[in-house]
């Protein structure tokens, strides 16, 4: 008998906010594995921001390509157990990861390097943690935020950083990241109840931005901001041009505020001149070298209980278009996922 699986297909290219109607759920008949390749029965997928940037004609350019219409969305993190193989290397029963999310099954082949390399087909120790954990803080969430501190030379601590959108997957491990490594940290979110889980149980001062960017800023930090975690872009980038210290640096990781809506430059940009800043922009998939070691200190945080994480779980494949309008719209907390039984 056929094996059939539901998948998530865009079904027209949202205009502003993502809404459900935007996708359709299908019923495929699943096929078998090729030679060197495996079926996987996918059990936790991941939503990101990053698919809103793919939810038209053209995705930026340099990024990961548009989803086309009425097809399965390629390039989106899954965990999940392998059904069939016929590959070496990958046996029924083992968890992986790779990049064929947003469905029931997918026949995925480990020659085939995806997602710059954090996608492609990879068998992970299931005795290491929970399979969703490598979709967070042990896989691209935890390398994104370890890598945009590595690159602006944010590990050594003895800085003052703020880390925006700091409630959400990256965020919040860029915060206790950041902390952990010696540095004062300034976390900004959306909600006041997401500033008391930074504050009370991260352990960091937090402010709600919708309660004013630049007082804000002013009165915690008022000898100003050395580093800049910026997932935000807009209004946030704009007031961190105003608060950096000369020689301050931006690691540059989203513009979410953009995502919805088109380019919302800061206005500020000679700043940048003035006070001899750096602004870098950065990768996850771009810096996979430092996987291994993200991996490695994470784990050991995570063991010792000095780093949380936090997970906003939705059930069912068919919930996936609603979680990330959700995450977009700032109702997620940690990393957002969805649970495929
Ligand atoms: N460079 C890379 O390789 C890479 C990799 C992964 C992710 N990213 C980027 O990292 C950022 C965070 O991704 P994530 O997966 O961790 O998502 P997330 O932070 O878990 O969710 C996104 C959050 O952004 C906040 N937000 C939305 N619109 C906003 C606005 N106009 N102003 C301020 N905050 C807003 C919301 O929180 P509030 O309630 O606080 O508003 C929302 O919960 C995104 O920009 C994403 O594109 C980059």
């Amino acid at each position: 008998m056929t094996r059939h699986g539901a998948e998530v297909r865009v079904a027209r290219y949202p205009d502003g906010a993502v809404t459900p109607e935007d996708f359709e759920i299908v019923e495929v008949p699943v096929g078998h594995p090729g030679p060197g390749q495996v079926l996987v029965r996918n059990t936790w997928t991941s939503v990101d921001p990053g698919l809103r940037l793919r939810l038209r004609a053209d995705a930026p350019a340099g990024y990961f390509a548009a989803f086309p219409l009425g097809k399965a969305m390629d390039g989106v993190m899954a965990v999940g157990e392998v059904v069939e193989s016929r590959a070496d290397g990958f046996a029924p029963g083992d968890l992986v990861s790779h990049a064929q999310g947003w469905r029931e099954y997918a026949v995925v082949d480990p020659a085939a390097v995806q997602l710059g390399g954090v996608g492609t087909l990879t068998r992970l120790d299931a005795g290491v943690a929970e399979p969703q954990v490598f979709l967070g803080p042990l896989g691209g969430m935890g390398l994104t935020a370890y890598a945009g501190l590595h690159v602006v030379d944010a590990l050594r601590g003895g800085e003052t950083v703020w880390v925006s959108a700091a409630a959400g997957a990256v965020g919040s491990l860029a915060v206790q990241i950041a902390k952990l490594c010696g540095n004062r940290v300034i976390a900004s979110a959306g909600s006041d109840e997401k500033v008391a889980w930074l504050r009370d149980e991260l352990g960091v001062e937090a402010f709600n931005y919708r309660d004013g960017l630049d007082d804000r800023l002013r009165a915690v930090a008022p000898d100003g901001i050395d580093v800049y975690f910026d997932s935000v872009g807009s209004d946030h980038l704009e007031a961190a041009l105003d608060h950096l210290n000369r020689r301050g640096r931006v690691a540059m990781c989203g513009s979410i505020a953009e995502y919805d809506s088109g380019p919302k430059g800061p206005r500020n940009l000679f700043l940048a001149v003035s006070k001899d800043l750096t602004l870098r922009g950065f990768r996850g998939s771009s810096n996979l070298h430092l996987m291994a070691e993200m991996q490695g200190r994470i784990s050991a945080w995570l063991r010792s209980g000095e780093l949380v994480h936090r997970e906003t779980v939705f059930t069912g494949l068919d919930s996936a278009p609603r979680a990330l309008a959700a995450m977009i719209a700032g109702d997620t907390t940690g990393k957002t996922l969805v649970s495929i039984g």
